[in-house]
């Protein structure tokens, strides 16, 4: 009856079942699996959105419609500024608004790759790339990041190979990195073009969390983005949005910022523009609110920031009492990752340490295999650092507390 791409295994995991069935019981369980800020206390988005709300309300242009399929050019406009730091220069007629990056994605696989063809998506990584490339037919091939010095860096060998296949047709990039929160660095961001020049391939790069470094740094140090000014760049298609930018879900905002050789990425606007136009799915009249949103950024990033670092703060704090626990680097993002098992090598299993934090602790974490890190013996919890700090405080020690006791036995 239904189609290869939507016959997907709906039946639930053990772990939504154990969430499920101690909260049946009455029993409590805090999501530390939950990145939504507006569920968080982290207000400052909202209430930046409120004020532009009334503001467009009090504009008589919201009674008409006058559909632009690339979005309102106000919006395009205060997306190109924001993009234009560290000197570059963005023609708001390469802008794209989406409703949600998601459906950038699936913009972007439409526009480049036919049924069967090949996307690249960095393993471990953001779960939802392979639904969203399956939904266009689009098969998505991983390429490794592998934990380097002080955090995750691109394995660039391997990654070479695959995108030798004459099948793949895009390279897609998390600068940063979800949850790794490594940033993309500057000589392996020359790495990635010159593949991209190589085989003729696209750039994605999904820049959502590129304001999120737990410590600001100058363009030199780290690349702001991955955007390259130059014209023999090669064609290249930037994510960003609000729902990580501004701390604003339910905006559901984002767009697509068309760069690389004038005549490539011209063509590749117009066409995305048609696409855009078959849908015309963006609310011109919440794109209105986008100027001034993109004002408020500073404040947004101020909240966000601060409780990130309270919360990765406190976690290290604990993770340092306990002796199976290491914090794992990262430069940026919402995410931690705990790493959890004896110098000896010897670590529990994920799921069932997963399914202990639930039942025993009342708290859910994602496990690593959820974003398919590698299976190298280790085990890892990922959580989210949005939570209210306190009950990040005590569930993170009520987490530590059961992964001790399942390292010790
Ligand atoms: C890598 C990455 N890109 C984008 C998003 C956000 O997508 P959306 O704008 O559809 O909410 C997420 C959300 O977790 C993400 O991890």
């Amino acid at each position: 009856m239904f189609a290869r791409r939507a016959a997907w295994d709906l039946s639930r995991n053990p772990l939504s079942l154990a969430v499920e069935a101690r909260r049946a019981r009455g029993a409590e369980v805090v999501d530390l699996t939950d990145a939504n800020p507006t569920r968080a206390g982290l207000l400052a988005g909202g209430e930046a959105l409120a004020r532009a709300l009334a503001e467009v309300a009090r504009d008589t242009a919201v009674r008409r419609y006058e559909p632009d399929p690339r979005g309102p050019r106000a919006a395009r406009e205060a997306i190109a500024r924001y993009h234009a730091r560290g000197g570059r220069e963005i023609d708001p007629e390469r802008v794209v608004l989406t409703a949600g990056t998601s459906e950038g994605y699936a913009h972007l696989f439409r526009l480049l790759a036919d049924p069967g063809q090949r996307v690249l998506v960095p393993r471990p990584g953001y779960p939802l790339f392979d639904f969203l490339a399956g939904l266009e037919g689009v098969e998505t091939r991983s390429y490794p990041l592998v934990r380097r010095g002080g955090g995750f860096r691109i394995e660039l060998d391997a990654l070479a190979r695959e995108a030798a296949d004459p099948r793949v047709r895009a390279l897609l990039a998390v600068h940063a990195h979800n949850p790794t929160g490594a940033f993309v660095h500057v000589d392996d961001a020359h790495a990635l073009r010159a593949l991209c020049r190589e085989h003729g391939l696209a750039l994605v790069s999904d820049e959502v969390f590129a304001e999120s470094a737990l410590e600001p740094a100058a363009e030199e140090e780290r690349l702001a983005s991955l955007l390259d000014p130059r014209d023999d760049a090669p064609l290249h298609f930037v994510l960003s949005g609000a729902s990580k930018l501004l701390a604003l879900p339910q905006l559901k905002l984002s767009w697509i910022v068309v760069a690389g050789a004038p005549a490539l990425r011209d063509e590749a606007a117009a066409r995305l523009e048609a696409i855009a136009d078959t849908y015309l799915s963006v609310s011109p009249v919440l794109a209105a609110c986008l100027p001034a949103l993109l004002e408020a950024r500073p404040a947004i990033e101020a909240q966000l920031r601060t409780r990130v670092r309270a919360n990765r703060d406190e976690l290290a704090k604990q993770v340092a009492a306990t002796p199976c626990a290491e914090l794992l680097p990262v430069e940026a993002g919402f995410a931690a990752i705990l790493e959890l098992g004896d110098p000896d090598g010897t670590a529990p299993d994920e799921e069932a340490l997963a399914l202990a934090c639930v039942e025993r602790a009342g708290v859910l974490a994602h496990p690593g295999f959820f974003f398919d890190f590698e299976d190298d013996g280790r085990a890892r919890l990922v959580v989210s650092l949005l939570a209210e700090p306190e009950p990040f405080a005590a569930a993170a020690r009520a987490l530590l507390a059961v992964a001790a006791e399942a390292c010790a036995s």
